[in-house]
């Protein structure tokens, strides 16, 4: 057993002028602006000494009265309701980005070319051929490029990567995920722009699949070939709450995969918003020769280990893990084992791991997902799209 130990005030030897300060700019304040902004807060005091100097620049999004009303609330100097203001501002650093997936590229793409460091959120575009262009203007110009896959910071899944690669698993045979959730199955639920292709690309396999996708990238390896079905179960929907107006749904409602990995392994994935009772369940399990893992978001600091060690010993069944030790993944910084943390800590250690690399010029990769996994996502979500509508198996190519 370990104590923890806390960075204390005596163990700062940075000066204050020393520590670089950036410029950031993010465009959205909804869901995922909330969870980076509470990141941006959180950063220069959780990590200590801070290693960078948070200037939070300008806010971009829409309606006015919300930009200027989230402006004052988070500390932003100023705001905007056009992106294009982000782009000239050479105050500004680090681009992130927040908004619906139709507004990635364009933005995504002009940030590029003046020359800032940019976190776009998950996915990266609507389609491969959309990341494929961003992926190419931030390698033409050589900046720093982050794509917002932040299952990968969880500490438990950072152990059960690293678990993989020390093979404690032995070669590994199956990846079974799940990402489901429940808020469309009501289908008077009212439109949104996640139930627009033109905005959102696609929909749960997007929306979700891309995150177990993501996952399976990390801890399996690259697909070989993928099947898919979708099904649309609710077509049109009202316009807004109460409204006789409908609109077309025109993206998949479920998705179900199955996948060949380049390694042999196999693996199913399923993602749907239509499980009642399910909020948010994104969870996986691997076998391998010699062992097994599993975790599941809700019980998030846990992680499930077999062993077949443990078996020789006598000892047999299946572990729970408590990540919570000060020499698990991300955990020095937090609390003391057993006081445990949650989603919002997933994108505090991403962004964290995203301006350390911008101001010491390490590499993104391969903890953190670049562009270029959010490209490689892309190309296996438009393979399963493909499969559902043809019916065929879809070798996966980059
Ligand atoms: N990593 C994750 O776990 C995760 C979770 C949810 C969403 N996401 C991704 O984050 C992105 C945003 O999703 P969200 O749930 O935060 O969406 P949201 O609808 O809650 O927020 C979207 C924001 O974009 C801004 N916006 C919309 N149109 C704009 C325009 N034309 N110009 C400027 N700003 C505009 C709005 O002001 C709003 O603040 C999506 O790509 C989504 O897939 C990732």
């Amino acid at each position: 057993m370990r104590e923890h130990t806390f960075t204390t005030v005596g163990e700062v030897k940075r000066k204050k002028g020393e520590i670089p300060e950036i410029g950031i700019a993010v465009i959205g304040f909804g869901f995922m602006g909330k969870a980076h902004l509470n990141a941006y807060k959180k950063i220069p005091y959780i990590y200590w000494p801070p290693v960078v100097k948070i200037n939070l620049k300008k806010l971009c999004g829409i309606p006015e009265e919300q930009v200027k009303e989230n402006q004052i609330r988070y500390g932003f100097k100023e705001y905007t309701t056009d992106w294009k203001e982000l782009i000239k501002d050479e105050g500004i650093q680090v681009f992130d980005n927040c908004g619906p997936t139709n507004l990635h590229k364009e933005p995504c793409i002009e940030a590029a070319k003046a020359g800032k460091n940019i976190f776009c959120e998950k996915p990266l575009g609507r389609n491969a051929g959309e990341a494929k262009e961003m992926l190419d203007a931030v390698e033409k110009v050589g900046v720093k490029h982050m794509c917002g896959f932040n299952y990968r910071f969880v500490p438990a899944i950072r152990l059960a990567k690293d678990l993989i690669e020390k093979g404690e698993l032995g070669q590994i045979y199956h990846f079974r995920a799940r990402y489901l959730q429940e808020w469309i199955a009501d289908p008077n639920f009212p439109f949104v722009w996640r139930l627009s292709k033109k905005v959102s690309g696609s929909g749960a396999l997007g929306d979700l699949g891309a995150h177990s996708i993501d996952l399976a990238r990390f801890l399996i390896g690259e697909p070989k070939s993928v099947m898919g079905i979708t099904k649309t179960f609710v077509k049109e929907r009202p316009k807004a709450e109460g409204s006789r107006e409908k609109m077309p749904v025109d993206v998949d409602d479920a998705v179900a995969v199955a996948i060949e990995f380049e390694n042999g392994a196999i693996g199913t994935l399923e993602a749907s918003r239509f499980c009642p009772g399910k909020k948010s369940q994104n969870i996986f399990e691997i076998n391998g020769s010699k062992g097994s893992l599993s975790w599941d978001m809700l019980r998030l600091n846990e992680l499930q280990f077999y062993s077949t060690k443990d078996e020789a010993k006598g000892i047999g069944g299946s572990r729970t893990i408590s990540v919570t030790e000060s020499f698990h993944p991300f955990y020095k910084e937090w609390w003391p084992h057993g006081h445990i943390i949650g989603w919002e800590h997933t994108t505090i250690h991403e962004i964290k791991h995203f301006l350390e690399a911008v101001v010491k010029g390490e590499e993104i990769s391969p903890y953190g997902a670049t562009f270029e996994d959010g490209y490689k996502c892309a190309v296996i979500c438009d393979a399963i799209l493909e499969s559902a509508e043809t019916g065929k198996r879809i070798e996966i190519g980059y």
